[in-house]
């Protein structure tokens, strides 16, 4: 199945796919596609089953009633972007208009997360964003820990079939809860991490970064930081 046609599938299944503009990142795309899998009829079924994949795992998130959110929500937010990205940023949860539009990252939180990565040479169709919730909790409140629990398993099936070669945890929540711990974001960013054997680094919300303007020179050494691990991992 050649990649438009990829597209035009996992479109009318109702993924958002971004589909790479150059000519350069069509052939990133083919390159990791040929690196993966074979060529001729076994790359074919394996395509096809990683759409089933990502089909079956987005019918899940949208039925998903595993915790008291689904009461709440206008709708799930699954998250959106690059099904082959090579970063893949994991924020807190959806807020009110992620929760009303479907989309992960909207408003001003949504426009400064696009420009650091812009800071960085990426445009945001180039990477897959996501939440470790999928549903946003009433009035902005901290995920509780049986909700975290219940989006686990969406979470780490995404990164599965992402297959990402760097993790950006955006702000506390996401960080501690990729990692497992309790640390404060302050002692976990500024060195790498791991998970699943994939490199992680832990970066500031953007939405504290809007009300604390002198931090912003520390989320740029954490993009630093993860850039130089990205380009020593594509060595
Ligand atoms: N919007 C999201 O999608 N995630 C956040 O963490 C904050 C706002």
């Amino acid at each position: 199945m050649d990649n438009s046609t990829r597209v035009q599938y996992l479109e009318a299944m109702g993924i958002d796919v971004w589909v790479s503009r150059t000519d350069q990142q069509v052939e990133d795309v083919q390159l990791k596609n040929n690196d993966e899998f074979e060529l001729g009829e076994p790359a074919n079924r394996q395509a096809e089953s990683i759409e089933e994949n990502w089909t079956e795992l987005r019918r899940e998130v949208v039925e998903c009633q595993k915790c008291a959110l689904c009461h709440t929500r206008t709708q799930t937010v699954f998250g959106e972007g690059h099904i082959d990205a090579d970063w893949m940023l994991i924020g807190e949860a959806p807020g009110q208009n992620e929760d009303l539009e479907g989309k992960p990252f909207l408003g001003q939180s949504g426009f400064l997360l696009t420009e650091m990565l812009r800071a960085i040479g990426l445009q945001r169709e180039q990477v897959f964003i996501t939440n470790v919730l999928k549903c946003s909790p009433p009035n902005n409140k901290d995920p509780k820990v049986d909700e975290l629990k219940s989006c686990h398993d969406f979470l780490q099936r995404q990164i599965a079939l992402v297959k990402p070669k760097i993790i950006l945890a955006v702000g506390r929540v996401s960080a501690q809860t990729l990692l497992g711990t309790k640390q404060p974001l302050s002692e976990l960013r500024g060195e790498p991490h791991q998970i699943n054997g994939i490199p992680l680094v832990v970066v500031y919300h953007p939405a504290y970064l809007l009300r604390s303007l002198l931090e912003k020179r520390k989320a740029w050494q954490d993009l630093q930081l993860a850039m130089k691990i990205y380009q020593e991992e594509k060595l």
